[in-house]
């Protein structure tokens, strides 16, 4: 196994996502504050010079300006692995209301840079809505060539991809719908990943939980969504793929710690798959440590400490010993 993978797949230990450019300014405004770089800047080094970070956390995604303002000096001084979002966002796929992701344009040139600033692995995130008629094949299709194009470049710079095809907790969908369109989203995924020569043990999967949409009125308890997201994985993922991390998605951090930690114990119980299970969570990670901190100085330590407790009880769902 490629040695990023590795490092990233250490026990106890899981992948901060921090890149979010669109979510953070509303996480800013919920917690009254304005986003400006210079405050996303401090924010940063508070979450990132936490003591003992790199006992719970093997990677850290940033984003362009993140990585380039030289954030990811204090990670590496860690020997914590640098992570790049590269994905550029979303774009109407034709002229229908999907948002497929872009970003291949010049992707070889902006790895060749991420590199320059110590990034060894990096992310792709495509999304799928789920409706009574969406996600359509065509759209599914366009966005998982996407996605296998810029893993196949990224291995080729010799990266690691994380690969990321998110089926939204938006809607309200039951949760057999979800497990069926996670189910038939994935298997397409590495269809197309081994159609185009992508080589699946240096390669990481980032997937949601298999959950009833969140307007459903629906919440099921974490050893159903356990069950439901681990026979999805077992039916889609082959075993090649060393390690899959799973996102948050808008659950809240209690429920995505405690549903983790099922599904890692369950896993251990009955070994669903070849592959290694963490977490990759940014908004159940960071949940309540803007609001403590306010961009105050005089802050600081206590919002580590609210930072410092959530990491502690992740690293325990991890190994499913919560
Ligand atoms: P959440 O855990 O907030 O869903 O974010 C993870 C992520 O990287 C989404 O792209």
């Amino acid at each position: 196994m490629n040695q990023t993978v590795q490092q990233l797949s250490a026990s106890r230990k899981g992948i901060l996502a921090t890149d979010s450019t669109k979510g953070i300014i509303r996480r800013f405004e919920a917690a009254g504050l304005t986003f400006a770089p210079e405050l996303d800047k401090r924010y940063k080094e508070l979450l990132f010079n936490t003591n003992n970070l790199e006992n719970y956390i093997s990677g850290v995604i940033l984003n362009d300006s993140n990585i380039k303002i030289g954030l990811g000096e204090i990670l590496k001084q860690k020997g914590i692995e640098i992570g790049i979002k590269v994905d550029e966002g979303l774009e109407s796929f034709n002229n229908t209301d999907e948002q497929i992701t872009k970003g291949l344009e010049v992707l070889s040139e902006r790895l060749e840079n991420y590199k320059k600033y110590g990034a060894t692995f990096t992310k792709w995130r495509g999304v799928f809505n789920i409706s009574d008629i969406h996600p359509s094949d065509n759209f599914i299709s366009e966005n998982l060539r996407r996605m296998a194009d810029y893993a196949k470049l990224v291995q080729d710079k010799g990266m690691v991809p994380i690969v990321e095809p998110e089926v939204l907790y938006d809607g309200n969908h039951t949760n057999a719908r979800c497990e069926e369109v996670t189910t038939k989203v994935l298997k397409k995924l590495f269809d197309i990943l081994k159609e185009k020569d992508v080589n699946l043990t240096n390669l990481i999967l980032k997937s949601n939980m298999v959950l009833p949409g969140k307007d459903s009125g629906v919440t099921m308890m974490p050893l159903e969504v356990s069950n439901s997201t681990l026979r999805t994985l077992q039916n889609s993922v082959p075993n090649d793929v060393p390690l899959i991390v799973f996102l948050s998605g808008g659950q809240t951090s209690e429920q995505a710690i405690f549903n983790l930690n099922e599904i890692v114990k369950l896993n251990i119980e009955k070994k669903f798959g070849g592959w290694d299970l963490t977490f990759s969570f940014e908004r159940a990670l960071q949940e309540g440590v803007l609001d403590v901190w306010c961009g105050k100085e005089e802050n600081v330590s206590k919002a580590q400490e609210v930072f410092s407790n959530r990491l502690q009880k992740v690293s325990k769902a991890r190994i499913g010993e919560l």
